[in-house]
């Protein structure tokens, strides 16, 4: 069981590598979408997207997500505007063709829908320049790739309107997003006016022959790189300073800013020279792997980090963990209960998998917990729940481990309650593989409900109750599943 879809339509113009991401990033929270893009090879570029971001972006949630919206390709910009609530354009980074796009944009939209453009570097000023409402456009833009990376930076022009930022922060983080607003417009906005000032000095450590693209590449990816995806250049140099503080650090390192060596500012020349050694220096570097393969393993790594800041609860693992509450809390009631549950939709991560190339046991313990965690959400065990005093505490559980999944193969549980009686909860999960529903392993599980002040048994309260009262009474139809009430080493009932 998925939750809703909303029923909005988001429409994206340039379906390229970040328009094909925006596309996936609202069609996996549930919103039609179209796309407008004259290039021949749009559809296939984008479905590309779309693929990977179905193997990635629902392994970051832990509660179900909602169900897929539609996608559609219009031959015509007006179609794939006409009933949106969100435009986003997404073509080449060019003045002159987005305020051409922006206007055809608006001749056809609704007063109310929200118009965002991906843009890099203009500013929304820019943008709104001569348009027909320039209140209704702002920059939204995006870190590739969209799907799974959460920052939005959210840009006000001289002609926006404090109630249409609103709308767009809301509507930002209902798909997963943290929106970062970028207070005085600039060019090139926050965050990439500091990756050019890294690009800077790599493009001269290039240029001066002093490392190659792959020795800076590793000067980032086993330092730095790791501590700014936690904690960012502050609160990272808070640390270096000890506990003299942060005035100590900069009176310390202040200094060396003034080293001739430093070239914070000047860029080097590009001539054809320096992009042919770049150019080939990365070749040597990375051209063994396709983009492809390079994007699959970028993803795959990008989860298993979100995965572990979330467990962390800390940066961008904070913002999943907020999304995953407002998920759930915005999930339709399920009325339907004639199905086993529908708990997660999750992939394999690379870290997963033992000598054999296949899930490790431990992996599918955590997968129904994580599961078990679902469902109890599902039927109220919110933190207000814990904290008053109430908890389901597992009393006694058996596993089977029936069939292998290979990394990065997308997967789903769903649960069957066999019995919920106000202080016993017994339940049945399964694992299936996505493409092919194949059954993976199962675990039965008993839970008892506990008053955690008593450490004693204690009645669930009435809401949860009444939730599991309905699913059991639903369940109670379904056919009990061969494997319950099997002990160690009995491989069938007869
Ligand atoms: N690539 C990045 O990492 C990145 C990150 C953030 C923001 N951006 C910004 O996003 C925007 C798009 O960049 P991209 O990297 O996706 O470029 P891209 O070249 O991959 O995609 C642009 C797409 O726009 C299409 N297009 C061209 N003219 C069009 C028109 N008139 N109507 C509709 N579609 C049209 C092209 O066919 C192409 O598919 C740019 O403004 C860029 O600055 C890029």
């Amino acid at each position: 069981m998925t939750g809703a879809a909303t029923g909005r339509k988001a429409a994206i113009i340039g379906g390229g590598v970040i328009g094909g991401g925006w596309a996936a990033r609202f069609l996996l929270h549930g919103w039609n979408v179209s796309v407008f893009d004259p290039h021949a090879d749009a559809a296939r570029r984008v479905g590309e997207v779309l693929s990977s971001a179905r193997r990635s972006l629902p392994a970051l949630a832990d509660v179900p997500m909602p169900i897929e919206g539609v996608l559609t390709f219009t031959e015509h910009l007006d179609a794939a505007v006409a009933g949106a609530q969100w435009i986003q354009e997404s073509v080449p980074e060019d003045l002159a063709l987005k305020q051409a796009v922006l206007a055809e944009v608006q001749a056809h939209v609704a007063d109310d829908a929200i118009i965002g453009s991906s843009t890099s570097g203009f500013k929304p000023s820019e943008l709104q320049h001569g348009a027909s409402d320039p209140s209704q456009i702002l920059v939204a833009h995006p870190f590739n790739p969209v799907y799974l990376l959460p920052l939005v930076e959210l840009v006000a022009g001289s002609a926006s309107e404090a109630g249409t930022m609103q709308r767009a922060r809301e509507v930002l983080a209902s798909i997963g997003m943290a929106p970062l607003e970028v207070r005085n417009e600039i060019d090139a906005h926050l965050a990439d006016r500091l990756m050019e000032a890294v690009w800077r000095e790599g493009l001269w450590l290039v240029n001066d022959d002093i490392a190659t693209t792959e020795e800076i590449d590793n000067s980032i990816r086993y330092g730095f790189g790791l501590r700014w995806a936690q904690m960012g250049l502050f609160e990272t140099f808070r640390l270096a300073g000890g506990e003299e503080g942060m005035a100590h650090f900069i009176r310390q390192f202040g200094p060396a800013l003034q080293w001739p060596w430093t070239k914070l500012t000047n860029v080097p020349e590009l001539t054809e020279e320096l992009v042919q050694k770049i150019a080939s220096q990365s070749d040597a570097q990375s051209g063994a792997r396709s983009i492809r393969e390079l994007e699959a393993i970028r993803d795959r790594n990008l989860v298993g980090m979100l995965r572990m800041l979330k467990e962390q609860d800390w940066g961008a693992g904070t913002i999943l963990k907020a999304h995953d509450d407002f998920l759930s809390s915005s999930a339709a009631p399920a009325d339907d209960w004639s199905a086993p549950l529908r708990l997660l939709e999750l992939s394999v991560l690379p870290g997963w998998i033992d000598y054999n190339g296949h899930m490790t046991e431990f992996r599918y313990v955590q997968v129904f917990s994580d599961s078990c965690e679902a469902l109890l959400r599902r039927v109220g065990m919110h933190d207000e729940y814990v904290e008053a005093g109430n908890s389901w505490f597992t009393a006694e559980t058996h596993n089977q481990f029936i069939d292998e999944v290979a990394v990065n193969e997308p997967m789903y549980s769903t649960v069957q309650v066999l019995l919920a009686d106000g202080k016993r909860l017994h339940v049945f999960y399964r694992l299936h593989a996505a493409d092919d529903d194949r059954l993976l392993a199962t675990l039965e599980a008993m839970y008892l409900h506990v008053n955690t002040a008593t450490g004693k048994v204690a009645a669930a309260s009435d809401e949860a109750m009444q939730v599991l009262a309905e699913i059991a009474a639903a369940h109670a139809e379904l056919e009990t599943p061969e494997a319950a009430g099997r002990s160690v080493g009995q491989r069938s009932q007869d």
